[in-house]
């Protein structure tokens, strides 16, 4: 199974769905040393059949997968049935309010139907598990949620190590004692979505070394850091907190092999050179659940977006796609972490390798 301990360089390459994780981002970092990771988060199984493939025919070292965790499969969280239908009640009010702005919005633009909610979509579960299992994919990671105990069991039986990611000390505890083999304890300043167990509620603000520590104290299994490390000495850092490697998203997202696409590459370069909006915050407005990324107009006008992962995620869909298409940076999702200024348009092996100089 693998182990940490395998890698000549301490670095996990975060999965990043929604375009930048590719075959080639994934197999540079594990080229490099570190371990590269896919996003099976959005994708069909058979995409993901195909991106694990692709991997496969550009490195021969390990790399990992991570699976979006959906309501119904999450022993963290409250899965009854009164808040799931608390959770669509509230993304069809959202609907609305979009689907009215879009018909206020100023003569000659047009702004796409908003998507409906789609209960019965979630992601496509048990076949990216049967898939991950046929294909035996050296680690799994999941978000979004905590699954069962027997879904660990049956993954650690075919030598493949899980890993869940955690944004507090209960969730680590309930991670370790459903059988993870490994944590990633992302702190505030990660880039993309939080990825608290319960969507409900909101993610602790403590820094990425104090929750390292706590996390530490509190369950004896390796701990990869994520959330703002771009430089040796946030690496250096968060390996004197007790964390065995990192884990870097943000800084890779303007790498070469990253499919981060032309909107996004240019909000960031802009937001660089002081030609936007150079902030980052916390939204869920795109999706229902906390994430982060560059502010923009989006953001602003729906402060108040519902707990409804991921309903508003299928609303936003085709406003999301039209803004994207359109070259439109105040409608798409821009996530980024508070360090997107150290990300540099280079192979991903020499930003990775930058963490660990000598
Ligand atoms: C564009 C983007 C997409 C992301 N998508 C995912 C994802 O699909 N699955 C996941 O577990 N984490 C995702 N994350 C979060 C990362 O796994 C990681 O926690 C984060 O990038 C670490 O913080 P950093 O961005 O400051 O390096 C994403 C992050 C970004 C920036």
């Amino acid at each position: 199974m693998f182990t940490l301990n395998s890698l000549s360089l301490p670095v996990l390459g975060a999965p990043m769905a929604g375009g930048p994780s590719t075959p080639e981002l994934a197999a540079a970092v594990s080229n490099a040393g570190g371990l590269g990771f896919l996003a099976g988060g959005y994708k069909s199984p058979d995409a993901v059949r195909g991106q694990i493939t692709r991997t496969r025919e550009l490195t021969r070292r390990p790399f990992g997968l991570n699976i979006f965790v959906p309501d119904h499969a999450n022993t963290y969280a409250d899965t009854s049935q009164e808040k799931q239908a608390g959770k669509l009640a509230a993304s069809l009010a959202y609907r609305e309010a979009l689907a009215a702005a879009a018909q206020e919005g100023p003569a000659g633009t047009v702004i796409p139907e908003p998507g409906f909610p789609d209960p019965q979509d979630d992601d496509c579960w048990q076949a990216k598990l049967e898939l991950v299992l046929r294909e035996r994919v050296p680690a799994v990671s999941f978000t979004f949620g905590l699954p069962g105990p027997d879904v660990f069991a049956e993954l650690a039986g075919q030598d493949i190590c899980t890993v869940v990611t955690v944004t507090n000390e209960q969730e680590a505890r309930a991670a370790a004692a459903a059988g993870a083999h490994l944590l990633c304890v992302q702190g505030p300043e990660a880039g993309g979505h939080r990825g608290t167990l319960d969507s409900g509620k909101t993610p602790g603000e403590a820094s990425l070394t104090d929750l390292l520590d706590e996390v530490r104290q509190a369950c004896p299994l390796p701990l990869v850091a994520a959330g703002g490390i771009s430089t040796r000495h946030d690496a250096a850092a968060a390996l004197a907190a007790g964390a065995s490697a990192v884990q870097v998203g943000t800084l890779l997202l303007l790498a070469n092999e990253a499919g981060t696409s032309a909107v996004h590459r240019t909000a960031l370069r802009d937001a660089v050179l002081g030609r936007r909006d150079p902030r980052t915050s916390v939204t869920r407005a795109f999706s229902g659940r906390p994430a982060r990324g560059l502010t923009n107009g989006f953001m602003r006008a729906h402060p108040d977006a519902p707990d409804a992962y991921p309903f508003l995620n299928q609303i936003t869909g085709p406003l999301r796609a039209a803004a994207a298409a359109s070259g439109n940076p105040e409608a798409v999702s821009l996530w980024a972490g508070t360090r997107y200024r150290h990300a540099a348009e280079e192979p991903a092996q020499a930003s990775v390798r930058r963490l660990f100089p000598g």
